[in-house]
């Protein structure tokens, strides 16, 4: 069999499939669908400082290319994630990383979440999604703007010395721009790409298909924004990168690792193929054999211009 171990972060990850947050809870949803053991790492669903009940539904519409979300960030929150949810993959889990994303509504709060959650043993980094409003802000969202992103990095950097991983949205201007500045404000490894805005209609009722109106686009229409973000901001920073967006196959897999993505996301695909990562992880090692690799990490950032 061939050896997909990737070494990153301090952290030996068994292999490159990272589960998306929001797609495999906090993993006892998957579990008993899929070994979730088996894969790199899951990142659990986004944890804030309160219990949030989210977005009005219906949360989730399904189109042609992938699918439509508002879940409004619904989570336990961190004093349930830190009783209950990380003791239970901290159990459970032998081999597959856990990976902690977080929301805060302003910078103190990205700080505040991770000084709460630094001392629990279970998770070996912090995802910041930093693709939600800051209230302080008029709602602006933190990664559309410099001071914003490099706020939200700050704060969290000062409350932790784990790894820290920040999230990038794709619907911002340059991409590359935002890498350079959450890596030099102290990220060691950036996400790229969350979901992008999107509206759909119900034809009957003539109203948006999701209760809260707007949602994130997520699926199969994100594959080539996703592996664009990854290449854009290869190209201006050294740190590790996680591709996230639209991966169905080995294929898509391979798509951003040429990109130079170390490790990579499957989200929305799981919902409708929950055993996908066995999948994935059983053509990724075909494809390597028949690439003739010697090893598979040959192919990260292998499609970038010399
Ligand atoms: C239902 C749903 C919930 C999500 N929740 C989160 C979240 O809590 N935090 C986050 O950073 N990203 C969240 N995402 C974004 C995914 O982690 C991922 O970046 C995005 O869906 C693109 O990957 P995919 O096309 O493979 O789904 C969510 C996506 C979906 C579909």
């Amino acid at each position: 069999m061939t050896d997909l171990v990737q070494q990153l972060l301090g952290t030996t990850f068994q292999n490159p499939i990272v589960l998306a947050s929001g797609t495999c809870g906090y993993g006892e949803e998957l579990d008993g669908l899929l070994d979730i053991d088996t894969v790199g790492a899951l990142v659990i669903k986004a944890v804030t400082l309160e219990p949030r009940a989210g977005n009005a539904s219906p949360r989730v519409a399904e189109f042609g290319a992938g699918m439509l979300n508002s879940i409004g960030l619904a989570n336990v929150g961190v004093d349930r994630v830190l009783a209950e949810k990380l003791p239970w993959l901290s159990a459970r889990l032998r081999h597959a990383r856990v990976i902690v994303n977080v929301a805060g509504r302003t910078a103190e709060e990205y700080g505040e979440l991770l000084r709460r959650l630094d001392d629990a043993a279970a998770f070996v980094a912090y995802e910041l999604n930093v693709s939600c409003p800051n209230v302080k802000e008029g709602g602006a969202v933190f990664c559309s703007r410099e001071d914003l992103l490099a706020g939200a990095v700050r704060a969290a950097r000062a409350a932790t010395a784990r790894p820290l991983i920040v999230k990038l949205a794709p619907n911002i201007p340059d991409v590359g721009r935002m890498a350079e500045v959450a890596v030099a404000e102290g990220a060691d490894a950036l996400t790229l790409v969350n979901t992008m805005p999107g509206l759909l209609y119900d034809l009957d009722s003539r109203r948006p298909v999701l209760g809260a109106g707007s949602g994130g686009v997520s699926g199969a229409a994100l594959l080539p924004i996703g592996v664009h973000a990854v290449r854009q901001a290869r190209r201006r920073v050294q740190v590790p990168l996680v591709g996230a967006g639209g991966v169905r196959s080995a294929a898509d897999v391979v798509q951003y690792l040429l990109a130079g993505a170390s490790l990579v996301q499957l989200g929305t695909v799981l919902f409708a193929d929950p055993r996908a990562p066995e999948r994935v992880l059983n053509g990724l090692r075909r494809y390597v054999r028949q690439a003739r690799l010697e090893h598979w990490t040959e192919l990260i950032g292998a499609g970038l211009e010399p």
